[in-house]
């Protein structure tokens, strides 16, 4: 295991062993670069202001992703390149085209937001292909301006252009991941610094054995969750082991019509390859966080968090969904709904770890589940339904049905559903469905929702998977499979 950091600053290699690994991007580049383009809005993921570009080699070439600074860990750059606002200008110091079509569209105007919305253009700019409404909305959902307002900056998005091919600098595809090829992949690290220990396993074996050697350590996925408990709650995490390095985590495949994903696949990652064979919970996934919180927050976090609103759970048990746990060299496989024990406690030994969650897909196609948040994009759920329902000729065979926001932890409607099988779906059976609703769940009240509320949601959702799985032609939804055609090339918004 090597014992310092190795990444490209820019075009610049960085080699780091004496640092706190619990140390902010965000903090290293404003800090110890004085690279101060990149700047601190929340500390918490949620205002883009802090976004940066990562670029990594895949199969040789390489791919950009765009970030949360400031919740990202510098050690988790490790084999990466890192590119800031300050990498953007050309030999001669000209502007990035990204930039010069902000100033065209007067997309800036105190310029606090300005460098995050760049670097998430560049990293949409670099992905290549159509830039229409859809695509720019949901790239830049994750970037909060005050003052502006989104036209100009979306009028910049549309105005900016394919990618240019540059030689040269930090933007040289070629010569960046020859650089990257060099110093060497995400490898294996232990590192010690001021009393924190910090590993990167690469295989599973490995990470079996280190967590045999320290159950307490803190398993880092994507840092979604993990990097709030250092900005927000000032928690010294210690020992940590970064689960980034194991491509064995991070693998999905189909197999036997089940879907296995491993529980280092990122949202962004699984996110075509779910939406194919289930459209809502792609369209689910679409709505976790934004893109830079998709980018780096794993499934398997989602799951291992064990939070009541996490959106993955209610919908993966929907479709009965187990789940693997690997401890040592031994392996089990649970139900998913049998993971969530009590509110923060998850039936996880010391010791154990998530290695992969298995769906079956032959039921995939008819999930449906509606998220309710304050706000469409880049919110916490307040009421999650999850609905998997089988009707043949008018009558239920089957129905899982599984909420979050509801409970202490995800949980099954199990009286709503005992209320369904077997019966005729119409209104009576679909009355006495909610009733059973009523009586099964006593969700609480909190900042985001009344105990009221959340039970008149729940109750509705039902009515609106009813309406849905039994008229084709009542129009429900303004985004998402079966939506109005709402593309907003012509400025159009959500509702
Ligand atoms: C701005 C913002 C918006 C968000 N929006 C949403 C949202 O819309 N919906 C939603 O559900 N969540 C949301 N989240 C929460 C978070 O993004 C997700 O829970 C995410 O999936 C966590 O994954 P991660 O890889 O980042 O996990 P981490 O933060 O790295 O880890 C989370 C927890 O899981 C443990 N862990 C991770 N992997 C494993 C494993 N393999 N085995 C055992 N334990 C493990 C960690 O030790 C930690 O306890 C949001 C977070 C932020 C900051
Ligand atoms: S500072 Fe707000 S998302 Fe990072
Ligand atoms: S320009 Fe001031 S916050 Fe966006």
């Amino acid at each position: 295991m090597r014992d310092e950091i190795r990444f490209l600053l820019g075009d610049e290699e960085r080699r780091i062993s004496d640092i706190d690994p619990t140390m902010t991007v965000l903090n290293y580049l404003r800090r110890e670069e004085r690279l101060t383009g990149t700047k601190e809005g929340c500390a918490e993921g949620d205002c883009g202001a802090c976004t940066v570009v990562l670029g990594e080699l895949s199969d040789g070439a390489m791919r950009y992703r765009a970030v949360n600074a400031c919740i990202q860990f510098l050690p988790t750059l490790n084999g990466k390149q890192l590119l800031t606002v300050e990498h953007l200008k050309a030999a001669d110091g000209a502007p990035h085209p990204v930039q010069t079509a902000m100033v065209e569209a007067h997309g800036s105007q105190c310029g606090f937001c300005t460098p995050g919305f760049v670097m998430s253009m560049v990293a949409l700019q670099a992905e290549g292909g159509a830039m229409d409404r859809g695509r720019i909305d949901d790239a830049l959902a994750g970037n909060l301006c005050r003052c502006t307002g989104y036209g100009p900056i979306i009028e910049a998005a549309r105005k900016m252009g394919p990618s240019q091919a540059l030689k040269g600098g930090p933007l040289d595809r070629d010569s960046i991941a020859e650089r990257l090829a060099a110093i060497g992949p995400d490898g294996a690290l232990a590192l010690v610094s001021d009393g924190t220990r910090y590993f990167a396993p690469t295989s599973i074996d490995d990470l079996s054995q280190l967590l045999g050697d320290y159950p307490e350590a803190c398993l880092l996925a994507g840092a979604t969750d993990v990097g709030l408990w250092v900005t927000k709650q000032h928690r010294r995490l210690d020992p940590v082991i970064y689960l980034g390095a194991i491509d064995d985590l991070k693998r999905l495949t189909i197999t036997n019509g089940e879907l296995e994903i491993g529980a280092g696949v990122t949202y962004e990652d699984a996110l075509e390859a779910i939406a194919e064979h289930a459209p809502d919970l792609g369209e689910l996934i679409r709505r976790i966080g934004s893109r830079q919180i998709r980018n780096a927050g794993t499934i398997g976090g989602n799951i291992a968090n064990g939070s009541p609103i996490g959106d993955m759970p209610p919908a993966l048990i929907a479709l009965d969904a187990r789940l693997v746990l690997r401890r040592g060299e031994n392996s089990r496989e649970i139900p998913l709904e049998d993971f969530f024990i009590a509110y923060g406690k998850q039936d996880l030994e010391p010791g154990e770890f998530v290695e992969k969650v298995r769906v079956p897909l032959s039921q995939a196609g008819r999930l449906r589940c509606y998220k309710i948040s304050k706000r469409f994009d880049q919110d916490i759920t307040a009421v999650l339904g999850a609905f998997n329902l089988s009707v043949t000729n008018g009558r239920l065979q089957s129905a899982r049905i599984c909420f979050g926001g509801m409970a202490a932890t995800p949980k099954r409607a199990r009286a709503c559903e005992a209320a369904l099988i077997g019966k005729p779906w119409n209104e009576i059976t679909l009355a006495a469905a909610r009733d059973a609703l009523t009586e099964e769940f006593q969700p609480i009240s909190d900042m985001r929702a009344s105990a009221d509320y959340r039970l008149s949601v729940a109750r509705n959702l039902l009515t609106k998977a009813f309406i849905e799985t039994t008229q084709a032609e009542t129009q429900t939804r303004l985004i998402g499979p079966g939506a109005l055609a709402l593309d907003s090339a012509d400025g159009g918004t959500r509702v």
